[in-house]
């Protein structure tokens, strides 16, 4: 796999038109870069044109104009899109299409056919649904589960060859408060621990909040991206309006003496309290 590209993301001018006559401008100039390893959020209204961007991402559909790089390659270059769908992208959408005639086990197991073997696939569906938390659950078909416990179980499907990204179209969107925020402390897990890339749509404020970038799409654009702040950032955001963190800056001699810190560490202190300063002018509208 080549990992070598900075980006795992990347969409240049990317634009979808849909219609003969009167042209709908589904994506009209998206540019965003995502990161491996990122967890990101897009919100905007209802046509905005967020699952249009998740599916020319995930190589379901073909772009009007503009490209699509992941891990540095162009999309349009990929002969096999089954394959490259198979192997790098796991696919979450709000409704999660599970087989009804199958259990959870075995639905989770579908994705791996033709690339694991029945034993390892076996191995690997029980582990990923011990992952999601459903160890207990593994042979109850979808209609035996509730809506949360389905999720999980499509979560553990989009998982089952290990993707190195995973696009969410609304994964809590059927989901009460609890259930949704409990699916995104699970995505979130498996971002830190697995280093999953993910972007997950969702017109939830409270999702968003839980992650570390949101892209806000308007009329096919990104209009506007906010980061969120890290827990430490704003711990350092705190302290920077102390009066402490401002004598600091200030080069105050007899606080610097007080703190007992060497010159090398006080400089360190200055440049994350100005650090600091720069997150608040990234700080979150939301
Ligand atoms: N197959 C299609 N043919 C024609 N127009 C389409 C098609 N798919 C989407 N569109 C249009 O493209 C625009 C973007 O749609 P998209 O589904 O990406 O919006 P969205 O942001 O996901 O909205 P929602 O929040 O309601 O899911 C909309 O105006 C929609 O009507
Ligand atoms: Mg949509």
């Amino acid at each position: 796999m080549n990992t070598a590209s900075e980006y795992l993301v990347e969409t240049r001018d990317l634009a979808r038109i849909y219609g003969d006559g009167e042209e709908i401008r589904a994506l009209d100039g998206v540019n965003l870069k995502i990161a491996h390893g990122e967890l990101v959020t897009v919100m905007g209204p209802s046509g905005s044109g967020k699952s249009t961007l998740l599916n020319m991402i995930g190589a379901l559909d073909k772009p009007t104009s503009g490209q699509v790089l992941i891990n540095g390659e162009d999309l349009a270059q990929i002969r096999n899109k089954d394959e490259f769908r198979a192997k790098t992208v796991g696919f979450m959408f709000q409704l999660h299409n599970l087989i009804p005639t199958l259990t959870a086990k075995e639905n989770v197991e579908v994705p791996m056919m033709g690339h694991l073997g029945v034993f390892e696939r076996r191995k690997r569906s029980g582990e990923l649904l011990a992952l999601v938390g459903l160890p207990d659950r593994m042979n109850h078909l979808p209609n035996q589960l509730s809506g949360g416990q389905r999720q999980r179980v499509a979560v553990a499907r989009s998982l089952a060859n290990k993707p190195q990204l995973v696009l969410a179209d609304e994964p809590t969107g059927s989901l009460d408060t609890a259930a949704g925020q409990a699916l995104m402390r699970l995505l979130q897990d498996l971002n830190q621990s697995q280093g999953t890339t993910f972007i997950v749509v969702t017109h939830d404020q409270s999702v968003a909040r839980q992650t570390n970038r949101v892209l806000v799409m308007e009329d096919g654009r990104i209009v506007r991206e906010d980061l969120i702040g890290s827990p430490m950032e704003e711990d350092l955001k705190m302290w920077r309006y102390s009066g402490l963190g401002r004598r600091i800056i200030r080069d105050d001699e007899e606080t610097e003496q007080k703190l007992g810190l060497s010159e090398s560490q006080l400089q360190a202190v200055r440049i994350l309290l100005g650090k600091a300063e720069g997150a608040e002018h990234k700080e979150s509208g939301l």
